[in-house]
């Protein structure tokens, strides 16, 4: 296509164009779009710049060479105040979703929850005294949660009322199961070592209970394990004493209370004097001045045999403990609902 004679009206025609492609730009992009538009190598003035050479006029072609190059400055400027308003912009608009001078909204500190707190000094005070620590699955065979526990066949806490099963086949270790205590972990440790035992097992335990006050569908255990030559009943309760003073305080009045489990013999519970009314009597231990806090036992024979560990040469002793119920009993908490339910006003206290 022919080009139109290089003239002051076309020069002041580009210019004319230039400004209202100017005023249509909208954004960084459109504004580089104009840019190559007018100043690129191809672009509209470089095609006047290159009719310079059609002037015959030494003169007059220096005249619009001039013009042209005052044109070049001049769109220049214009082009470089724009891109700094866009560029403004750009930040002031990435600077909208992140206003860092705002004050935050209501950002609340967490804090660590007072079942782990107690689970995690629980675990202390047994690393300290050489227990190790081991851990077993949730989802457990009924043979190891059950039978090789001894716990037999119609035992009540077989009942589908205690014991979440899962809808699964049958295995040859039993139907599959969700464990109700953390003593399978037991079982699979006798099996998996050798003693000397000597190590403690925390973990999340399952029950059929509706939630109330003191009762929760899941909850936390640490089982203590320790098998060896010649452990003894004074081994077992050594160490618990030991514990309970380190847990609660150190003259902590404790009593030692026959009672029965399957898996150990003898059996025995553990109580402390209630530290709510220290010993005085009152509704948490229920007016007898004491509160269980664990089962334990030294293990029963026959729970030996079943690893394969003989009756003869090892004994050991064993207890679960609930963390929600030394919990409460550390804290004075009346209501188990409050560890779950995750209120913040409820956790700062710890
Ligand atoms: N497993 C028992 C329970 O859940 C506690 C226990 C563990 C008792 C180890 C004795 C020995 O009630």
């Amino acid at each position: 296509m022919a080009m139109k004679k290089l003239s002051e009206d076309l020069i002041r025609q580009l210019k004319e164009k230039f400004f209202i492609d100017l005023k249509k730009v909208d954004s960084f992009e459109s504004l580089e779009a104009l840019k190559i538009l007018y100043l690129g190598r191809k672009g509209e003035i470089r095609k006047l710049f290159h009719q310079l050479k059609d002037i015959d006029d030494i003169d007059e072609r220096k005249r619009y060479g001039e013009i042209l190059n005052s044109i070049v400055v001049e769109i220049e400027e214009i082009l470089e105040k724009e891109f700094k308003r866009f560029k403004k912009d750009k930040e002031e608009y990435s600077f909208s979703l992140l206003e860092m001078s705002l004050p935050s909204a209501n950002f609340q500190i967490g804090k660590i929850h007072p079942l782990q707190k107690v689970y995690n000094e629980i675990i202390e005070i047994f690393s300290y005294l050489g227990f190790d620590i081991q851990e077993g699955p949730e989802i457990e065979f009924e043979d190891y949660n059950f039978t090789m526990l001894n716990i037999p066949d119609d035992h009540p806490a077989r009942d589908m009322q205690d014991t979440l099963y899962l809808n699964l086949p049958k295995t040859d270790k039993g139907k599959i199961l969700l464990r109700t205590h953390t003593s399978p972990v037991q079982i699979r440790l006798m099996l998996s070592k050798k003693p000397p035992i000597k190590s403690i097992m925390p973990g999340r335990v399952f029950r059929n209970e509706n939630l109330d006050a003191t009762h929760s569908f899941n909850f936390h255990q640490v089982e203590g394990l320790v098998v060896d030559k010649n452990i003894k009943l004074s081994d077992l309760k050594g160490t618990l004493i030991y514990f309970v003073r380190l847990m609660f305080y150190e003259d902590i009045v404790c009593k030692f209370r026959q009672s029965y489990f399957p898996f150990t013999e003898p059996s025995l519970e553990l109580d402390i004097q209630c530290l709510v009314c220290k010993g005085s009597g009152c509704s948490v231990c229920k007016y007898s001045g004491f509160v269980e806090i664990l089962g334990c036992g030294m293990v029963h024979p026959q729970v030996l045999y079943n690893v394969g560990l003989g009756y003869e040469e090892y004994t050991g002793f064993a207890f679960g403990l609930g963390v929600e119920r030394v919990t409460m009993l550390k804290y004075r908490i009346d209501n188990m609902r409050l560890f779950y339910e995750n209120d913040l006003r409820f956790i700062k206290q710890f």
